[in-house]
C-alpha cells in the first residue's frame, strides 16, 4: 500500500494527539506531535528567562533557535519522548506555563522557519501522521489527508482538566478555560502561520463524539485515501 502523509490540526486541547497517535500506532506509520517541540522550546525559554509574565526577548530567542536541538526518542511501549538538548522533557512540557509560554514562542517566525523544516525533514519518507496548527497549510500542503479538527471552548478544558489532574497538576476549570481561549485568541491571530483550515481539510467536530466514534471517521478517511 502506498505510503501517505496525514496532517492533522485544529485547536488546543482537541484531542489531536490521541486521535493521531492511535491512527499511526493502526497504520504502522511514526507519528509526530509538533506541539511537543514548541513546548521543548519554551520550556528552554522559560529556563533562560527571555519569557515572564510581561515580557519576551524575540531577538534572543531568534538568535538561539539554531543552538536548540530537538529529539523524539522511542519510549519501551512505543510511544515517543521528546529530549531537549540531550534532556527528556516530555513530563514538564505539560504545565499550564509551558502551554502559554509554547503559544507566545509559536509566535516568532525564526522559531516557526527553523521547526518546520525540521518537520519536514520528518516526513521525507512519508507514513507520518503529524499533528499541530500549520501542518496542512504550510509543513505539507501537499498531504494526501488533511484533517482539521475542531470542538467547543468548554468541553476542551473540562478534558484538558482531567489530563492535568491525572498527571497530578492541580488548576481550577475557569483557569483552564481561560488558558484554551487565549491560546485559541493567539494561535488565530498571530501573523506567522495562523491557525487555519486548509481548503481541502476534512473537519470533524468532536464535541459529541466519543473517541472511537471520532476514531472511526478518521479510519474510514485513512483508508479511502490511501485506496485512491
Ligand atoms: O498542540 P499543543 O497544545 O501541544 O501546542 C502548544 C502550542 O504550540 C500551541 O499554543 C500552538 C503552538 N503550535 C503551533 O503554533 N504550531 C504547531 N504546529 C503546533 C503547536
Amino acid at each position: 500500500m502506498n505510503k501517505i502523509i496525514v496532517a492533522i490540526d485544529g485547536y488546543s486541547s482537541c484531542g489531536k494527539s490521541t486521535m493521531a497517535r492511535r491512527l499511526a500506532r493502526e497504520a504502522g506509520y511514526v507519528y509526530v506531535d509538533t506541539g511537543a517541540m514548541y513546548r521543548a522550546v519554551a520550556l528552554y525559554c522559560l529556563r533562560n528567562g527571555w519569557i515572564t509574565a510581561g515580557a519576551m526577548e524575540e531577538e534572543q530567542i531568534s538568535d538561539h533557535i539554531s543552538s536548540i536541538r530537538l529529539e523524539f526518542r522511542l519510549r519501551g511501549d512505543g510511544g515517543a519522548d521528546i529530549w531537549l538538548n540531550g534532556e527528556n522533557v516530555e513530563a514538564q512540557i505539560r504545565s499550564l506555563e509551558v502551554s502559554d509560554g509554547a503559544s507566545r514562542v509559536s509566535t516568532i517566525g525564526a522559531v516557526r522557519r527553523e521547526l518546520v523544516r525540521q518537520q519536514q525533514l520528518m516526513g521525507l519518507e512519508k507514513g507520518i501522521v503529524m499533528d499541530g496548527r500549520d501542518i496542512g497549510t504550510v509543513v505539507f500542503p501537499q498531504a494526501e489527508l488533511k484533517v482539521f479538527l475542531t470542538a467547543s471552548a468548554e468541553i476542551r478544558a473540562q478534558r484538558r482538566l482531567i489530563e492535568l489532574q491525572s498527571k497530578g497538576i492541580e488548576a481550577s476549570f475557569e483557569d483552564v478555560l481561560a488558558n484554551v481561549k487565549e491560546r485559541d485568541e493567539r494561535d488565530e491571530n498571530r501573523t506567522e502561520s495562523p491557525l487555519r483550515k486548509a481548503a481541502d481539510a476534512h473537519v470533524i467536530d468532536n464535541t459529541d463524539l466519543s473517541p472511537d466514534q471520532q476514531q472511526e471517521l478518521l479510519r474510514e478517511l485513512f483508508l479511502k485515501t490511501v485506496g485512491n
